[in-house]
């Protein structure tokens, strides 16, 4: 049989081949990394204190002791993807060519329970098959009539979704509060400059508090209030300097110095961002004109950028936005456009956050 017209010779046909399964089968990396955390793999690498064994992994999980052989293909690919490294150990010190350990890398260290940073949480949100299912359903929505994937599979919006499913509810905070956590340590470590002097500021959408608390801990003179919709901020208690208000913003901001917006405006349209633009600048009323700005923290995606997995991932959030809210991730060009649109007259971008950037808007 010839060979497709653009194809000319057997070895590219392989490597189109391979390509191709490459990607049928890259979700088997998702699924494998959260069969990882679930099972606390980890933890108990960490807990061992040095390299692991597979026996001495197999009898410290809770799991069916007959599949010893299955943890160590996952072990294998976990190892490949670079979750784990395989180190030649002995019990006295002396290298053993016979025994091969395990050991955490810096990208698994970040999916241990007890780590203040661990991204685990949102991993296992993320990975849950109430955003994973929509995208069986990505083609049936590009030929319907529905604001996103998530509405077609569900019946509903997410926000929709997660005020009536309580266990979701809690899944996804928990999640976000983990993100939270990690970008507010990352803030106050290499951005601090951009809070100094702010008396007052409204976390809007900023989910269970986390970067809010860790802002006011940072400067303990500054008042922060966190707007969410009532089903998250139900039953958090605030004190002196944090309080919590249940409200829709796009209706109203409470008035402050600074306005913060974390992962808020790539779930939603442009229109509806702008007019979310237009409400922080008449919440931000502060005389002093240093203080009185717009912090976002985003991606600005950057496809000229040549670090292939870093676009990758933007390219990737982007289509987890299309899919389960109706937003997206946008290149500088786009956020520009939305801010002149709100009438902003100017903006910094600071790009510390790894994949995401400092991004602030000034009146
Ligand atoms: C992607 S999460 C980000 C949470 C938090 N800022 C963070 O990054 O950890 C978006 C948040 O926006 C909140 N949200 C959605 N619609 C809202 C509205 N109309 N008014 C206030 N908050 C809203 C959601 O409840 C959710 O917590």
């Amino acid at each position: 049989m010839a060979l497709p017209n653009d194809i000319e010779s057997t070895s590219e046909l392989l490597d189109a081949q391979a390509h191709v399964w490459n990607h049928i089968f890259n979700f088997i990396n998702s699924m494998s990394l959260k069969c990882a955390i679930q099972l606390g793999i980890p933890d108990i690498i960490h807990k061992h204190n040095r390299p692991i064994t597979l026996s001495q992994l197999v009898n410290a999980l809770p799991i069916n002791k007959l599949k010893s052989q299955c943890l160590d293909r996952l072990m294998r690919i976990l190892t490949h993807s670079k979750f784990f490294v395989k180190v030649k150990i002995s019990e006295d010190g002396n290298v053993n060519e016979d025994e091969d350990g395990y050991c955490l890398t810096p990208a698994s260290r970040l999916l241990l329970r007890d780590e203040p940073l661990s991204v685990a949480p949102f991993a296992l949100a993320m990975l849950d098959p109430i955003l994973l299912d929509p995208f069986n359903h990505a083609s049936e929505w590009f030929q319907n009539d529905h604001s996103t994937a998530f509405v077609t599979k569900h019946g509903r919006t997410i926000w929709e979704y997660l005020g009536i499913e309580e266990w979701w509810n809690g899944l996804f905070n928990e999640g976000m509060a983990s993100d939270a956590r990690f970008v507010v340590s990352v803030l106050i470590k290499e951005c601090k400059q951009v809070f100094e002097g702010l008396k007052s500021m409204v976390d809007v959408g900023g989910g269970t508090g986390l970067v809010a608390k860790g802002i006011v801990d940072a400067f303990p003179d500054m008042k922060c209030v966190v707007l969410e919709l009532p089903h998250v901020v139900a039953g958090l208690e605030g004190d002196k300097n944090l309080s919590y208000v249940g409200g829709d913003m796009f209706e109203s901001i409470p008035h402050a110095d600074a306005v913060f917006l974390k992962w808020i405006f790539h779930d939603w349209t442009d229109e509806d961002s702008i007019k979310l633009l237009k409400r922080c600048k008449e919440a931000i009323i502060s005389s002093d004109n240093n203080c009185r700005k717009v912090i976002i923290v985003e991606m600005v995606v950057n496809d000229q950028k040549h670090d292939y997995a870093a676009t990758e991932t933007q390219l990737l959030f982007d289509m987890l936005m299309m899919i389960e809210v109706t937003g997206k991730e946008r290149t500088e060009k786009e956020w520009a456009k939305l801010f002149f649109a709100a009438s902003f007259t100017n903006y910094k971008i600071t790009p510390v956050l790894g994949l995401r950037s400092v991004i602030e808007v000034f009146p």
